[in-house]
């Protein structure tokens, strides 16, 4: 998610749930060719499995891109076809490719040609008025037949003009079963479903029928949340209490900001992470407050824990 799971998210995200796969921001490919690569493609190795989500319609470029992701060793690359902001359909990438199977198809075999990790896909169940199954069967036919055998689908359509990103998170209503039903219809690929999955509940009945879920906001909100949902799903037992987090994420804060991080790039992420405990809201205030003055270092991070402890 943008301005969400940079690489600091992504450290404290690993601590609560160890094997579950990790997505980057969104990073266009052009950012990648042209831009700071360390700020937009580095990490830290406990991040693994890791993948990068690629934005963009230019075959070469995304190639390239894909190709400096690969050789910073990430474990899969992603093409993201579901983001519906305005910007990012005037760069005519993102949920208005849906309608362009074929320009995607091109994209995902010029990246297959330079990459051996694998390329998935990230999509909605349709755009606009163009979200009938049949259209969603098609383009993950197309896409299957350009050698995708993996794709993440939020279970909702992303309406194009008149919305906004955040309103295209909640408006158009969830149609599970449209994901469920491409499951039945490719059962040779590995199908993620992603959308309003805020319990474990939630996860494990969308399991009996796809393949992988996939957590957006409520990891984020509610972090902790993940080490329940991991040991569920994975089978192991968390041994992680909060306060071990928050004591490990100041070991690395130190290290972050030893290479130039603020300790706030880091804390920000953290928020969440005693929501609904006792004392979470002065925590956050004195996590807030503090982490902006001058002297702020990450023996904060332990310091804080007297609100809640
Ligand atoms: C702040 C924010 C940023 C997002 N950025 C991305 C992104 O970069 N790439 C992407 O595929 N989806 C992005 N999304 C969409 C989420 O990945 C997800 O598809 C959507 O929020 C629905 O899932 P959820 O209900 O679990 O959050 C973003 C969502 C939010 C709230």
């Amino acid at each position: 998610m943008m301005d969400r799971t940079d690489r600091h998210c992504r450290y404290l995200l690993r601590l609560l749930g160890p094997e579950m796969l990790l997505y980057t921001e969104m990073v266009v490919g052009q950012a990648v060719l042209h831009g700071d690569q360390q700020r937009h493609l580095g990490y830290d190795p406990v991040e693994h499995p890791l993948a990068l989500q690629l934005g963009g319609s230019d075959p070469q470029i995304l190639a390239e891109a894909a190709v400096a992701g690969a050789e910073r060793g990430y474990d899969e690359i992603n093409l993201n076809i579901g983001c519906p902001s305005d910007r990012v359909q005037s760069g005519e990438f993102g949920a208005c490719l849906m309608d362009q199977p074929a320009r995607v198809a091109d994209c995902v075999s010029a990246i297959r040609e330079r990459v051996a990790v694998p390329v998935t896909i990230k999509s909605r169940i349709g755009i606009d008025d163009k979200d009938d199954y049949a259209f969603l069967g098609d383009f993950v036919a197309s896409l299957s037949e350009a050698g995708v055998d993996t794709f993440i689908v939020h279970a909702r359509k992303a309406i194009l003009a008149g919305l906004s990103p955040a309103e295209n998170r909640t408006i158009p209503p969830l149609r599970y079963e449209r994901v469920y039903q491409l499951k039945q219809d490719f059962p040779h690929l590995h199908i993620s479903i992603n959308g309003g999955i805020r319990t474990t509940a939630d996860a494990l009945s969308h399991l009996q029928h796809v393949d992988g879920v996939m957590i957006g906001r409520q990891a984020y909100a509610d972090p902790f949340w993940l080490s329940e949902l991991h040991a569920a799903i994975f089978g192991t037992e968390s041994l992680q209490s909060r306060d071990g987090i928050v004591r490990q994420m100041a070991d690395y804060a130190a290290k972050a900001m030893s290479e130039g991080a603020r300790l706030n790039h880091v804390t920000r992420h953290m928020l969440g992470l005693y929501a609904g405990q006792r004392g979470a809201r002065a925590w956050r205030r004195f996590l807030s407050q503090e982490v902006h003055k001058p002297d702020a270092g990450p023996e904060l991070l332990v310091d804080s824990l007297r609100f809640v402890t």
